[in-house]
């Protein structure tokens, strides 16, 4: 495999597209485990910030690998076989005649002194365990940094948790304003009622609402939406509420899986019929798309194409979308645990939530 003309050595990562907040501690064990191990794994629950985090890392030690740090979303791939050449693709030396991409793909990194991002791999950890091991035996300067919610299971992996973000009262010496979880609410917050500030009078609610959703950046995003229409009172007051029957009377947590689920859960309920069904029908791009896309694959009678635009505006606005636009244009991107609560409902409903053509 041969290394196209314009092969860009400093890498592809993307862009972080909202603040980042926190995880001080979590950023230096990654580094340092990093700088010991080939094969770093960063592992935890959906939506609890893994690909962020390792994103974040990317950025900061990027100027560590000469051959760049590369990026491989294999969030939407379905098919095992597929992982080289995503990963192939990432690298930007996809060679669509080539068979054995595998074996061409660990001779092409060859010496490189590189890092290799392989971002959501729990849905293919064999092909990737395989595939990893491989590229790992044959490149001896290449590092891979995997996040997965299980380990890749190979006896020199460095695994490494990712645990939900600080909340209010975990560490007693700390001001509520400061915390991490209760940071990232504001922010976000911020975004949606831009002269939103933390305060005497909101700060309580806010910590409360930051501990009920267990510190997972996901379900504190969604949350903070709510604040178009709602106080920080009155989310807390529902969510606790909502909490509390999915909890039933004996018990007065859920597990954070569930926390997820039951935040994802009221955000869905609180689309729109034809948002939701727009949300199921996006969950089959395997990456980002552009509006047209969306237009063509997921309208039909039910959906109609000219509706699209306002549809996807009210996602993005409920943080079920993201946004990316470059000179290109602008492109929108389901958030991956997201994408699979889509998909899990459009298979659950009846057929008639797929586009009929
Ligand atoms: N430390 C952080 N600061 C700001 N936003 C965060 C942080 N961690 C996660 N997020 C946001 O929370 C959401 C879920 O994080 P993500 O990394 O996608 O989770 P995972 O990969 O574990 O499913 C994303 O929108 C992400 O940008
Ligand atoms: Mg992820």
């Amino acid at each position: 495999m041969s290394t196209p003309t314009g092969w860009r050595r400093e890498g592809n990562l993307p862009a972080e597209l909202t603040s980042f907040v926190g995880r001080t501690r979590l950023l230096a064990n990654l580094k340092r485990h990093l700088a010991e191990s080939r094969l770093v794994t960063v592992t935890g629950i959906g939506g609890v910030g893994k690909s962020r985090t390792v994103l974040r890392l990317a950025h900061q030690v990027r100027s560590q690998y000469p051959d760049g740090v590369w990026f491989a979303d294999l969030a939407r791939l379905q098919d095992a076989g597929m992982v080289k050449h995503t990963i192939a693709s990432a690298l930007g030396i996809a060679d669509q005649s080539s068979r054995a991409e595998s074996e061409s793909l660990s001779e092409w990194v060859g010496d490189r002194d590189m890092l290799l991002i392989i971002d959501t791999c729990e849905h293919l950890v064999q092909g990737c365990a395989e595939l990893v091991h491989e590229l790992l035996e044959a490149a001896p300067n290449l590092k891979v940094l995997a996040t997965s919610r299980q380990s890749l299971h190979l006896p020199y992996e460095q695994v490494v948790p990712v645990p939900p973000l600080l909340v209010p009262g975990d560490d007693p010496a700390e001001s509520l304003f400061t915390n991490e979880s209760v940071q990232l609410f504001a922010l976000r917050a911020g975004a949606v009622v831009p002269d939103f500030q933390l305060d005497e009078d909101n700060i309580t609610a806010v910590a409360e609402l930051c501990r009920r959703l267990d510190g997972i950046p996901l379900a504190i995003e969604l949350a903070a939406v709510r604040l178009r229409a709602l106080s920080v009172e009155q989310i807390l007051g529902l969510l606790a509420d909502r909490f509390s029957l999915l909890a039933g009377a004996s018990r007065t947590a859920l597990p954070r899986h569930q926390t997820l689920r039951a935040a994802i859960g009221w955000s869905h309920e609180l689309c729109e019929p034809a948002e939701r069904l727009l949300w199921a029908r996006l969950s089959v791009f395997a990456g980002d798309f552009e509006l047209d896309a969306a237009r063509f694959v997921c309208s039909d009678g039910r959906l109609p194409s000219e509706d699209i635009t306002d549809l996807v505006t009210g996602l993005v606005e409920k943080s079920i979308l993201l946004i990316r636009s470059n000179h290109a244009g602008v492109r929108y991107k389901l958030i991956d645990t997201l994408a699979e609560y889509g998909e899990e409902w459009l298979d659950s409903s009846t057929s008639s939530a797929r586009p009929s053509r």
